[in-house]
């Protein structure tokens, strides 16, 4: 069911949005249980032949209703921090399906993660592997780990997030893997289970994919030759969606036959850690309007919602679309517009050169496919309390994360008590 027009109105699995915004306010954002699930057996069904294990990566959307929704479809969890540790374990995932990736992992970090029991961390650099080895050591405990291989693959995406190549700061270097594996034989209290590759986000073709496991084919045919042998490579996440008319987004299933050829010959268990493809189009960002004003060059819509709400237009000039939330009150005709928040920068746009019937004020507005980094990169800039949001789940509307109020926001400042 997902989002779907009745009568002209927007509906999140089958709850009107117009409703959730009386009652919830705006700016807001909706979840759709439906098509997270949706996009989960999709991805799913798309690897069946491979037993793939589906580490949702929740820096994507690290709402708990949302997590504990993917872990409880079977999903495990990737996670880059500490704080992502901690919400992973309070929604009860099974320890052993935690993926500990990115590039600066503290002392302290690790050693939790250790105490969690986590199934494996992705370790970015021969440094890293003695840090790990060290913590455990003094833990008495030993730990799983997987290399992040940097491919050297170039995906077509935004320069902001492709991380697949030498010119970026993650993985371990392919010509650097040697002394990796050094370092592995080094260690007393890891244990290597795995590769890793993620080789960007928004990807929208597989050959990348393919590309990218023969190389670390290459590399587990290197370790197999001195004896070390590993049971997964972690191929990333980065599987793009249609953000845009006429884009489509990338078949979990061909990014499966890209991969197939290496992980057949290897006989080894692929781990997948998207997350936009999975929360990504579950999710609309609604915002009402505040005021229409015409310039000289360009009729601007003033919405409630901004930049520190969804910062991904401002960020990477990104493209959501954008529709009324009703379709029926304001006609055919269609008009330019940008569609602008009312923070204090010419920066703060959730659209531009949009057509739109002409909205006006009080009118609802739905930026689509915001369930993935959307939220979780909100700020509070310009005082301004982050939204509520709302998961929908069998047709019944949830809170999962109530509107700030200006005392959330005061309650950590404090005037020392000389300028009282
Ligand atoms: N694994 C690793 C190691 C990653 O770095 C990422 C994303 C993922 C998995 C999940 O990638 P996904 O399936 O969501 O593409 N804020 C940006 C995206 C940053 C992605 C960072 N890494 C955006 O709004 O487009």
């Amino acid at each position: 069911m997902a989002f779907e027009r009745v009568k002209g109105n927007l509906a999140c699995d089958g709850v009107s949005l117009a409703e959730l915004a009386e009652r919830h306010g705006t700016p807001l954002y909706v979840y759709s249980g439906e098509t997270l699930l949706a996009n989960i057996r999709r991805l799913h069904g798309g690897f069946r032949d491979l037993n793939p294990l589906i580490a949702f990566s929740i820096k994507a959307n690290s709402n708990l209703a949302i997590i504990r929704l993917a872990v409880r479809e079977g999903c495990g969890l990737d996670i880059v921090s500490v704080g992502e540790l901690q919400r992973a374990l309070r929604v009860g995932v099974d320890p052993g399906k935690i993926i500990f990736a990115g590039v600066g992992k503290t002392d302290d970090e690790i050693s939790q993660a250790i105490q969690a029991g986590i199934g494996m961390f992705n370790v970015e650099s021969t440094g890293e592997i003695a840090m790990i080895d060290s913590a455990a050591k003094r833990l008495g405990r030993r730990t799983g780990i997987a290399l992040r291989v940097n491919p050297n693959v170039k995906a077509d995406t935004h320069k902001y997030i492709t991380t697949g190549t030498t010119e970026n700061k993650f993985g371990i270097d392919f010509a650097l893997i040697d002394s990796a594996i050094e370092a592995v034989k080094a260690a007393e209290a890891v244990d290597l289970v795995g590769l890793h590759c993620h080789i960007g986000s928004q990807i929208l073709d597989a050959n990348p994919y393919r590309l990218a496991a023969e190389r670390l084919g290459e590399v587990v045919d290197r370790l197999r030759e001195q004896g070390l042998d590993i049971t997964h490579i972690n191929f990333g996440g980065g599987h793009g969606i249609a953000y845009e008319e006429g884009q489509t987004a990338l078949d979990p299933a061909q990014v499966a036959e890209a991969i197939q050829p290496t992980v057949k010959r290897l006989g080894i268990q692929p781990i997948l850690e998207p997350g936009r493809s999975l929360a990504g189009p579950a999710g609309v960002f609604l915002t009402c309007v505040i005021n229409v004003k015409r310039g000289v060059a360009k009729t601007f819509v003033i919405v409630d919602g901004a930049m520190n709400d969804l910062l991904r237009p401002s960020l990477y000039s990104a493209h959501h679309r954008v529709t009324p939330v009703s379709d029926v009150a304001r006609g055919n005709t269609r008009t330019e517009v940008d569609i602008v928040g009312p923070v204090c920068e010419s920066g703060d746009f959730l659209a531009k050169d949009r057509l739109l019937p002409l909205p006006e004020a009080g009118d609802l507005l739905a930026v689509l496919d915001a369930g993935a980094y959307g939220m979780v990169m909100a700020s509070n800039y310009n005082s301004r309390p982050r939204a509520a949001e709302i998961l929908v789940l069998d047709g019944e509307a949830h809170v999962v994360r109530r509107r700030e109020t200006m005392d959330d926001l005061l309650t950590l400042e404090s005037i020392p008590h000389t300028l009282r």
